[in-house]
C-alpha cells in the first residue's frame, strides 16, 4: 500500500490542547503554542509536531523525504473543531416560532401549546431518507468551512421507531461517505409524542422497543433525555437512562436548561460522558459533575438565541470542571453553527479565555464523545485532523469578531475545504 505523506511547516503559530482525556479547571488554560511549527502527517496519522528546524531534523534522521509539503507562514493552525452537540438531521423550518419568542413567548410554552419540537417532528416523519441525507449532506459542507472536522448527530425529530432509526441511519450513512466524523446519540426522550398515553408509557417504548433496535443495529453510541419541567423528570431520565446503559449505550443529559429539576445530579449518579446546557445549574449540580468526571458542554448559541443568561462558565472551571463548548444546532431553540459566534460568546460574554475556549472545542469535545485518544489535538498517534486560519495569530478568532477565518481543512491526512478569499 502506498503511504501518503505531508508537511506541514513554517506555521507562524501552532495551538494546541495535550492529552488523551478531559482538561478539567485550571488544566483547560495549559494550551502548548509553537513558533514557526510543522506537522508531518502519515496517511491519516500525525507523526510529528516542533518547530520546522526539530521536524526536518527527525524526518532527516528517519530517511523519510514528504510527499507534499504546504508552506503555511503567515497561518495559524489548531486541531479540527469538534462539535459535540448538534441535532442536525430534521426537515422543515421554525421561523414564526422566532418571531413569536422576539415578541416574548416562550420556549416551553410554545412547547406546551403544541409547537417547538412537535412542529419539527411532522415534517421529519415526513421526509425520505434521501431527503433527509441532502440536508444533512448540505449542512455538513457549512460545518466542514469553519474548520469543524468531527460532529455529534442526534435524532428526536421522529419519536416514532421508523423515523428515529431513519435519522440514525442517515447519519451512519453521511459518516461513511463524507469527510466528516458523525458520532450518533439517540434522541428519543426529546418530547413525548402526541400518540403516547403517558410518559411513562412512551419510556417503556423506548426501552423495550426503541433501544434494542437501536443497539442490535449499532445505531448510536449514546442515548441523552431531554431533561426539563413538563417533558422529562429527573426520575423519567434516570429510568430510560439506566436501562440504556444496561444495554451497553453511553450517556448524555440536557440539563438545566430551563429550570433546574435535578438532571445534573442524575448524570453524576449515572456517571454520564455529559451534561449539556446547564444554565440554571446548582452548586450541587456542579459537585455532581466535577466529582464523576462529567463533562459540562455548554452552548452559548442557544442561551443567546433565547436571550437566556449564559451557562455560569467560570464558576464551573473554577470549581474544577472539563467544560466542552458546541452549538446545539437545531430548528427551534437555536438555529446557529457558528463556530465564530460560539467563540465571541464563550469570550465576551461567558468569561472563558480564548486558550480555555480552544480546549473546550477540541480536546474536551473529543472527550464528550469518548474519542480523545483519537482525535482533539495535534499530536503523534492522534489522526489528522486540522484547522488553518488565514492570519498568523489565533488572537484573530476572537479579535475578528464572529467571522469565519478558516483558510483550510484537514480531515484524515486530505485537504477538505479551501478558502481562497484574501484576509480582512
Ligand atoms: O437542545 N432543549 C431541547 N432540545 C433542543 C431544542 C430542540 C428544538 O427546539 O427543536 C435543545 O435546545
Ligand atoms: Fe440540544
Amino acid at each position: 500500500m502506498s503511504e501518503k505523506s505531508l508537511l506541514i511547516k513554517h506555521i507562524s503559530q501552532l495551538v494546541t490542547p495535550t492529552g488523551n482525556s478531559m482538561r478539567c479547571g485550571a488544566q483547560m488554560q495549559e494550551v502548548k503554542k509553537i513558533h514557526d511549527a510543522a506537522v508531518f502527517i502519515e496517511n491519516d496519522t500525525i507523526r510529528f509536531v516542533g518547530t520546522t528546524a526539530e521536524v526536518e531534523h527527525s524526518l532527516a534522521q528517519a530517511g523519510i523525504k514528504a510527499e507534499t509539503c504546504m508552506d503555511a507562514s503567515g497561518k495559524c493552525v489548531l486541531p479540527g473543531f469538534i462539535d459535540s452537540h448538534t441535532h442536525f438531521i430534521f426537515a422543515g423550518y421554525r421561523p414564526d416560532e422566532f418571531m413569536m419568542r422576539l415578541s416574548g413567548a416562550a420556549y416551553l410554552d410554545i412547547m406546551k401549546a403544541g409547537g417547538g419540537i412537535a412542529a419539527t417532528v411532522i415534517p421529519t416523519r415526513e421526509a425520505s431518507f434521501e431527503t433527509l441525507y441532502e440536508l444533512g449532506k448540505n449542512r455538513l459542507s457549512m460545518m466542514l468551512a469553519q474548520g469543524i472536522t468531527t460532529i455529534e448527530g442526534k435524532s428526536g425529530y421522529g419519536l416514532d421507531l421508523d423515523t428515529e432509526l431513519r435519522q440514525l441511519s442517515v447519519m451512519k450513512s453521511l459518516d461513511k461517505n463524507e469527510a466528516m466524523d458523525i458520532v450518533p446519540t439517540y434522541l428519543g426522550a426529546h418530547a413525548v409524542p402526541q400518540e403516547a398515553e403517558s410518559t411513562q408509557s412512551y419510556v417503556d417504548f423506548m426501552i423495550e422497543k426503541v433501544l434494542p433496535e437501536v443497539k442490535c443495529k449499532d445505531l448510536a453510541k449514546f442515548c441523552d433525555v431531554f431533561c426539563e419541567e413538563g417533558v422529562f423528570s429527573a426520575e423519567e431520565s434516570e429510568c430510560l437512562l439506566t436501562a440504556a446503559k444496561e444495554m451497553g449505550f453511553d450517556l448524555k443529559l440536557h440539563a438545566d436548561e430551563i429550570h433546574a429539576i435535578g438532571g445534573s445530579e442524575v448524570a453524576g449518579k449515572l456517571h454520564a460522558a455529559s451534561a449539556d446546557h446547564l444554565l440554571h445549574i446548582t452548586d450541587s449540580g456542579i459537585q455532581a459533575l466535577r466529582d464523576n468526571n462529567v463533562i459540562a458542554t455548554l452552548l452559548p448559541g442557544t442561551a443567546f438565541s433565547l436571550h437566556a443568561p449564559f451557562a455560569p462558565a467560570r464558576k464551573i472551571i473554577d470549581a474544577g470542571c472539563a467544560v466542552a463548548l458546541a452549538s446545539d444546532f437545531n430548528p427551534g431553540s437555536c438555529f446557529i453553527s457558528s463556530i465564530p459566534l460560539t467563540i465571541a460568546l464563550s469570550t465576551i460574554y461567558m468569561q472563558m479565555s480564548l486558550e480555555e475556549t480552544i480546549t473546550a472545542l477540541t480536546l474536551n469535545g473529543a472527550a464528550a464523545l469518548g474519542i480523545a485518544e483519537k482525535t482533539g489535538s495535534i499530536e503523534p498517534g492522534k489522526q489528522a485532523d486540522l484547522t488553518v486560519l488565514s492570519y498568523d495569530n489565533v488572537n484573530f478568532l476572537v479579535y475578528h469578531t464572529a467571522a469565519n477565518i478558516v483558510d483550510t481543512v484537514i480531515k484524515k491526512g486530505k485537504i477538505v475545504y479551501e478558502n481562497n478569499a484574501p484576509n480582512a
